[in-house]
């Protein structure tokens, strides 16, 4: 198995940090060339001093000022010219991208038009860039391994199979805390309920989004980018128990699923080693004891986001950007307790039916869909506040 040399994008957060845990398990076949980080600088200080990777990113340049006098023999660099330089380092063949929302979509392109493995976590790359981003893998030899547990599961399912072999992916959903909960209270859900996840452990914008399944209406479009399937061949169920992390049905009927307990370093392993495997020590799973696993309907009535997903897919253009813009606003004003949980639904419907979607060509044309949908959103917001 040859040496992976990786930049990691996003390492203070939940991914970077189960990502940093896989690499020092095999720290013969993973070598850590760079990593990025936002605003946590006490976190990347101590990661810094226990993996010494000889490049480093922040956000801010004061951040990367002070680094500069603690580590003064490394590469400190800042903002997203900094994740740029990152990933075109010539030593670095793979990028695990995990920076949370779209700043690191410019340094995704760039990892691609280096060649690189992409072992991508971030799900609003695909969302909101799925066309442009697969029309750069055509013409390079870069791959996109998913990390995304469900995304992980179809891909493993799919295995070897040709395309035309699939009937249907159907993703799994853990349904999130509100599973059984009745629209009509949904605007009483407070911040502590929803950050609640029953089953994973994740950052905070993605556990809210798997509250109101938005982050489960992010992967039916980011799946539709992957592997490139027609919107009616992409199904979700809820399965409570998080175990089956996905399946796909395939033309003679035979369904193959990927199972295991919920932890994301089985799927960051698996997108370093493809099409190899390597040791994970984890806990036993016992069917026998676990007895069960259940899978219900998704409810599209009282989950709206869920349609919206197909809306997005209809449309096309620039509609999965609006999307994804739109909820990360409205996700940031329920997280500061300005609006309640069922006013980001209504939020993000607004947005989306009030929009001429137009086609993205060129990351510029995206980074302004995201800026004016951003701004309308925040104004639409402050619009309703002031009533
Ligand atoms: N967590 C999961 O289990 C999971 C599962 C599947 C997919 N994903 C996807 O993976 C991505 C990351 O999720 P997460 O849960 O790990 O998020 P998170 O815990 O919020 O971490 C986000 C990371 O991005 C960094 N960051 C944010 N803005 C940055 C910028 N401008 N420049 C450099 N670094 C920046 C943060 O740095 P600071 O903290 O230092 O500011 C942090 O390291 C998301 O797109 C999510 O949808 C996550």
């Amino acid at each position: 198995m040859e040496t992976r040399h990786i930049a990691l994008l996003g390492s203070t957060g939940s991914i970077g940090r189960n990502s940093l845990e896989v690499i020092s398990l095999h720290h013969d076949r993973f070598q850590l060339i760079s990593l990025a980080a936002g605003e946590n600088i006490n976190l990347v200080t101590e990661q810094i001093k226990r993996f010494d990777p000889p490049m480093v990113s922040v956000k801010h340049k004061k951040d990367a000022d002070h680094l500069k006098k603690l580590f003064p023999r490394k590469t400190i660099l800042f903002g997203n010219q900094g994740l740029e330089e990152l990933v075109s380092d010539k030593r670095v063949d793979t990028v695990i991208a995990s920076i949370n929302g779209t700043s690191a979509l410019t340094a995704t392109m760039i990892a691609i038009e280096n060649n690189h493995r992409i072992c991508l976590a971030n799900k609003e790359t695909l969302v909101a860039a799925g066309e442009l981003i697969n029309q750069a893998l055509e013409s390079t030899e870069a791959e996109i391994i998913p990390i995304d547990s469900e995304q992980s599961a179809i891909f493993q399912s799919i295995g070897s199979n040709k395309k035309e072999y699939i009937k249907r992916i159907i993703l799994t959903a853990s349904g999130g805390p509100f599973f059984g909960k009745r629209k009509d209270e949904f605007s009483q859900i407070t911040v502590k309920q929803a950050l609640a996840h029953p089953t994973w452990l994740m950052g905070t914008k993605i556990t809210l989004d798997s509250a109101t399944l938005m982050n489960k209406a992010l992967e039916i479009i980011e799946a539709y980018h992957l592997f490139k399937l027609r919107s009616d061949q992409i199904e979700t169920v809820i399965h409570p128990q998080s175990i089956v992390h996905s399946l796909v049905e395939f033309i003679d009927s035979s369904f193959i699923a990927q199972l295991s307990w919920p932890d994301m370093k089985i799927p960051i392993l698996y997108s370093l080693t493809y099409p190899e495997r390597n040791h994970f020590p984890n806990r036993n799973l016992d069917l026998g004891e676990l007895k069960k696993l259940e899978f219900y309907p998704v409810d599209i009535e009282k989950f709206s986001s869920i349609k919206m997903a197909y809306l997005v897919l209809e449309k096309g253009k620039n509609a999965g950007a609006v999307f994804n813009a739109a909820n990360e606003v409205a996700a940031d004003f329920f997280l500061k307790g300005k609006i309640t949980f069922d006013e980001i639904f209504e939020v993000v419907e607004n947005i989306m039916g009030g929009e001429n979607f137009f086609p993205i060509r060129t990351i510029e044309d995206l980074n302004q869909t995201i800026e004016e949908t951003k701004q309308k959103t925040i104004k639409y917001i402050q619009r309703r506040l002031s009533k």
